[in-house]
C-alpha cells in the first residue's frame, strides 16, 4: 500500500483501501485520534504495527463533536491534518481516515448512542457529563467503518480506556482493545495534546501531577491510605495545582478497602488545572511488600 499513508474521507474510499488486505487475511489495526498529534500518538502507531504485522495500520483523525460538553470549545480543538500526515508518514502508517462530520453522523446527532453506565459517572465525569456517552458512540461507529482486529488506546486516558475496554466486553465488539503505556517528557510529564496551551512557567508546574502519583507508588508498600497521604503531601508543595480528584482504584477503578493483600494491583488517578488547562494523568500502583522484600517461604518439613 503505497505511497504512504493513503488518505481517506469517505467509508467507500476506506473500504477500497482496507477490503484486498482483509481479502489477503492480513489483519487491520486502528488508532483512534482527534488530530494534533504528538510523540504518544506516534507509540500508539508502533504498538499497532506489532500487532497486525504486514497488515494496514490505519489512523483515524475525527473532532468528534458529540464528546464535548457546554463550555468545552469545539471550535478551539487544534486542527492540525498537515502536521499529524507527516507524523505518520513517519510511523508508516497506511491509512489516515479523516472523514467529514456528515460521513460520521450523516442523519445529524444520532438518535440510538452507547450508555457508558456507571463509570462515567465517576473522576472525568463527574465534571464532563455526557462525555463517555460521545467517546464510546463515536469509537462504535469508527470500529465499525474500520472494522479492525485490534484498536490501541493510550492508558493516559485511563477511564476511557477501562470503558472502551468494558464496551468491547459488553458489546462484543469483536475486535481487541490494547491499552498502550503513557509516554512522558523527560522530567516526567504525560505527553498531551494540551500541553501546547500551557505557557513557560504553568508548563513547569504541570510537572507536579506525575510527581504526585510516583510519591504515591513510591508509598504504597505501606498500603493505600499512607500511599494516598504521601500523594497529598507532595501536592501540597506543588504550586499552581488547582486540584480535581486524586483517586486511588483497583484497574477497573472500581474502590479499593484501604487494607489490601500483597501484591494488590491499583491505579492512581490525577486531574487539575493548570492556568485555564485541565490535565489528567495516571499510573499503575502495586500495594504491600515488593516480593524481592518479603522472608523466604518456609521450607516444608524444615522447622
Ligand atoms: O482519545 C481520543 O482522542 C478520543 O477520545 C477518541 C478515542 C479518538 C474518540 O474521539
Amino acid at each position: 500500500m503505497s505511497p504512504i499513508p493513503v488518505l481517506a474521507h469517505t467509508r467507500e474510499e476506506l473500504n477500497a483501501l482496507l477490503d484486498p488486505a482483509r481479502a489477503d487475511g492480513r489483519r487491520v489495526g486502528l488508532v483512534p485520534t482527534m488530530g494534533a498529534l504528538h510523540d504518544g500518538h506516534a507509540s500508539l502507531m508502533r504498538v499497532t504495527r506489532e500487532r497486525v504485522a504486514d497488515g494496514p495500520v490505519v489512523v483515524s483523525i475525527f473532532v468528534n463533536p458529540l464528546q464535548f460538553g457546554e463550555g468545552e470549545d469545539l471550535d478551539r480543538y487544534p486542527r492540525t491534518l498537515d502536521e499529524d500526515l507527516k507524523l505518520c508518514e513517519r510511523e508508516g502508517v497506511d491509512v489516515v481516515f479523516a472523514p467529514s462530520v456528515d460521513e460520521v453522523y450523516p442523519g445529524g446527532e444520532p438518535q440510538v448512542t452507547v450508555d457508558p453506565g456507571p463509570l462515567a459517572t465517576i473522576l472525568e465525569g463527574r465534571t464532563r457529563p455526557g462525555h463517555f456517552r460521545g467517546v464510546l458512540t463515536v469509537v462504535a461507529k469508527l470500529v465499525g467503518l474500520v472494522r479492525p482486529d485490534v484498536a490501541v488506546f493510550g492508558q493516559k486516558d485511563y477511564q476511557q480506556l477501562v470503558l472502551i475496554r468494558r464496551m468491547a466486553l459488553d458489546l462484543n465488539l469483536g475486535c481487541d482493545v490494547v491499552g498502550a503505556e503513557t509516554q512522558r517528557e523527560p522530567d516526567g510529564l504525560a505527553l498531551s495534546s494540551r500541553n501546547r496551551y500551557l505557557d513557560a512557567e504553568e508548563r513547569q508546574q504541570a510537572v507536579a501531577l506525575s510527581h504526585v502519583l510516583v510519591a504515591a507508588r513510591e508509598a504504597a508498600s505501606h498500603g493505600v491510605d499512607v500511599a494516598l497521604d504521601s500523594a497529598r503531601a507532595e501536592l501540597r508543595q506543588s504550586l499552581g495545582v488547582d486540584l480535581d480528584y486524586l483517586e486511588i482504584t483497583d484497574p477497573w477503578l472500581e474502590a479499593l478497602p484501604a487494607v489490601v493483600p500483597d501484591g494488590t494491583e491499583g491505579r492512581i488517578l490525577i486531574a487539575a488545572r493548570i492556568g485555564s488547562t485541565r490535565l489528567i494523568d495516571n499510573m499503575p500502583i502495586t500495594f504491600g511488600t515488593p516480593p524481592e522484600a518479603r522472608p523466604a517461604e518456609p521450607i516444608q518439613g524444615d522447622t
